[in-house]
Parts: C-alpha cells; sequence; structure tokens
C-alpha cells in the first residue's frame, strides 16, 4: 500500500482539487483508493457528497486519528492512500506527514508560493519523509512557470516533471462531483493528471 500525503502550508495551492483527481486517476487504473481528508473543510468529502460513483472511497479523518486509519485502510486491502490536509495545519502538520511513504506539495508558481513550500519541506524533514513538490494552477505557458521550476531545482527541491495547468474542466468537473479523468478523459488536464500520479507511483 502506497501513503501520499498532499501537503502545502499556502491556503488554495490546489491539494484538494489534487488529491482527488489523483484519487480518481489511480481508480481508473484499477486500484482501491482512499482518500482520508483530514481538513476541517472538508472538501474532498463535499466532493464525494456530491458523486455519483462509489470510488474512490473518501473519509474525513482528524490528524491524530490518521496512523491508526492507515492501518485500517492497510486492513481493507487499499493499494493507495491519499491524505487531504489543510493549510495552515501548525502542529497537525507533523501528524498528517506522519503515516505518508510521499508529501506531495502543490505550489502555485509565484514567489509567496515558492516562499511556503520551504515551510513545508521542513515538515517533510521533521517528520524525515520524501517529499516531492508538484506546480498546480499554472497559467498555460506563463514564464513562471520555468522560472519557479528553476528556483526550485537550484535550490535542490525534487519538482514533478507533470505540471498540472489551470483549466476550466478542472473546477467545472468538481462541481458535479467528478474530476477530468471522467470529464474530459482525452484532455490536456487528463494527460497532466496521469503524469503525476504516474510519477508519484514510481
Ligand atoms: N488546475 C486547476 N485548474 C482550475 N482550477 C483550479 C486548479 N487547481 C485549483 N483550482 C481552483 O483553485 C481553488 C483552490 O483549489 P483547492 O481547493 O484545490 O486548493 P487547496 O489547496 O485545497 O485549498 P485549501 O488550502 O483551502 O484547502 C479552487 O477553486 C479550485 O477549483
Ligand atoms: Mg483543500
Amino acid at each position: 500500500m502506497k501513503i501520499v500525503s498532499v501537503q502545502s502550508q499556502k491556503g488554495g495551492a490546489g491539494k484538494s482539487t489534487i488529491t482527488v483527481h489523483l484519487a480518481t486517476a489511480a481508480v481508473a487504473r484499477g486500484l482501491s483508493v482512499r482518500i482520508l481528508d483530514s481538513d476541517a473543510q472538508k472538501s474532498a468529502v463535499l466532493w464525494a457528497s456530491m458523486r455519483e460513483a462509489k470510488t474512490p472511497e473518501v473519509l474525513h479523518c482528524e490528524p491524530t486519528k490518521l496512523l491508526a486509519a492507515v492501518e485500517k485502510a492497510r486492513h481493507d486491502g487499499i493499494g493507495l492512500v491519499i491524505i487531504d490536509s489543510p493549510p495552515n495545519a501548525g502542529p497537525d502538520a507533523v501528524d498528517i506527514a506522519a503515516p505518508a511513504d510521499l508529501i506531495l506539495i502543490p505550489c502555485r508558481p509565484g514567489v509567496f508560493d515558492v516562499s511556503a513550500v520551504k515551510r513545508t519541506i521542513d515538515i517533510a524533514g521533521m517528520a524525515k519523509k520524501p517529499f516531492l513538490v508538484v506546480l498546480s494552477a499554472c497559467p498555460p505557458r506563463a514564464p513562471e512557470i520555468a522560472k519557479t521550476r528553476a528556483a526550485f531545482e537550484a535550490a535542490g527541491v525534487p519538482v514533478a516533471v507533470a505540471e498540472i495547468e489551470t483549466r476550466r474542466a478542472m473546477d467545472r468537473a468538481l462541481q458535479y462531483g467528478e474530476s477530468v479523468i471522467e470529464f474530459e478523459p482525452e484532455g490536456e488536464s487528463a494527460k497532466q493528471i496521469n503524469q503525476l500520479l504516474a510519477e508519484v507511483l514510481a
């Protein structure tokens, strides 16, 4: 079983969007997937409540109960657990990182966003977990994307090859409890999510 914790101390970085998209892409690949939504905002839980399909499973779980919830997922034969998390998680952030095999850190291209990633990298360090930054909600073809990637690479921060662009389909799919994997399976966003999933599962 693989456990990925999607974390970023900055609000609106794309954590919940990436969580539900990765989860549906993994379901489409035949994996048994459970999302543990550790954010009191419960975005992933809300998405599931609007959704007709029964998979991926989405359960709310307080940060301090994640270790037990992950053990339960292992017992239930789940193949992939994805943990969605709150912004500004404070002391909870280490509890959220603790069960993970990988911390996935969404970051919008921009100077304030890059600065926030440093705090999330510190949390990964405290939890002694590997991490991967993914450039998220990128304005298509904007020069900031390459600049942000170069800044991370110069600092030795691993960045996913996949870049998740801002696209209307991504936002729109969520309103119907779907994802671009179902909403526009041949579209550019679905390709980007599938590429990110391959990197996360590698
Ligand atoms: N790739 C994208 N394309 C279009 N819209 C996006 C994309 N990524 C995020 N958004 C939009 O940006 C907003 C914030 O995204 P999201 O809720 O996923 O971020 P978050 O990090 O989970 O936020 P929070 O910190 O509040 O939990 C949402 O309205 C979402 O639909
Ligand atoms: Mg969220």
